[in-house]
């Protein structure tokens, strides 16, 4: 995007919480963007909701498609047509220069809605390729950050049970971007004064990480 001739970089805000103002996340990344926004006067930022985002379904047709770019082969025809809308997705995933994702953490892992938008993005040949020696992700020099929220605590025993922080790593990974940043806060729900002392924690780290998020 150029504002005044100059190219302004974009970070890409994905929100995968349908809470709006009563998100706790949210609650958080509102001091990430505030500070963010302080600090990188030549970035803008543009919002994904995804639960106003009419993401397409992985019909037949589309799943089809993605074993052909496996294959190596072009889409065309009918196929072509059918993927249209994944590859204003792509495309748009791909126009930014950084990311944050702002999502709760839902049973155990992250909503479905933000499954959706990986299962749709997530495609050979746009966000990685295999070569011989394996996966390649094409997302290059990018950087991300996560902030989420939980209502239980999983820094201790319950550890194991996050499957959503090590399945975003991965995937994220996959495609190239390894420079993840996560900001959890935690627990949400198990009592008003934790709350607010964790979101507060949460709030103070995300300034930090804001700051520095795309400068180093
Ligand atoms: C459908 C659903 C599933 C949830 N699953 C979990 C879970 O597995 N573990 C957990 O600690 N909290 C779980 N929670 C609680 C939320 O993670 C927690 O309240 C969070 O702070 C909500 O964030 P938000 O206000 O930004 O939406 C769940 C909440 C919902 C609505």
């Amino acid at each position: 995007m150029l504002i005044e001739g100059v190219r302004m970089k974009k970070l890409l805000h994905i929100i995968a919480t349908p809470r709006g103002e009563e998100s706790r996340t949210l609650r958080v990344t509102e001091v990430f963007l505030q500070e963010f926004a302080e600090k990188h006067a030549d970035w803008v930022v543009e919002e994904l909701d995804l639960s106003k985002e009419q993401l397409p379904s992985l019909t037949l047709k589309r799943v089809d498609g993605k074993y052909l770019l496996l294959s190596e082969k072009d889409l065309n025809g009918e196929l072509k047509e059918a993927w249209q809308e994944i590859i204003v997705q792509i495309e748009r995933f791909m126009s930014a220069d950084a990311y944050l994702i702002s999502t709760p953490m839902w049973n155990f892992s992250i909503p479905y809605t933000l499954k959706h938008y990986i299962d749709v993005i997530l495609q050979p040949k746009y966000l990685f390729r295999y070569t011989a020696s394996g996966a390649e992700g094409l997302v290059k020099n990018k950087k991300m950050a996560i902030i989420t929220s939980r209502g239980g605590d999983y820094t201790d025993a319950m550890r194991g049970a996050d499957f959503q922080e090590p399945y975003l790593r991965s995937v994220f990974g996959f495609v190239g971007i390894t420079g993840v940043t996560f900001i959890n806060a935690q627990p949400m729900d198990m009592g008003e004064t934790l709350q607010a002392q964790k979101i507060k924690e949460a709030q103070a780290r995300a300034k930090e990480v804001a700051a520095l998020f795309v400068s180093v």
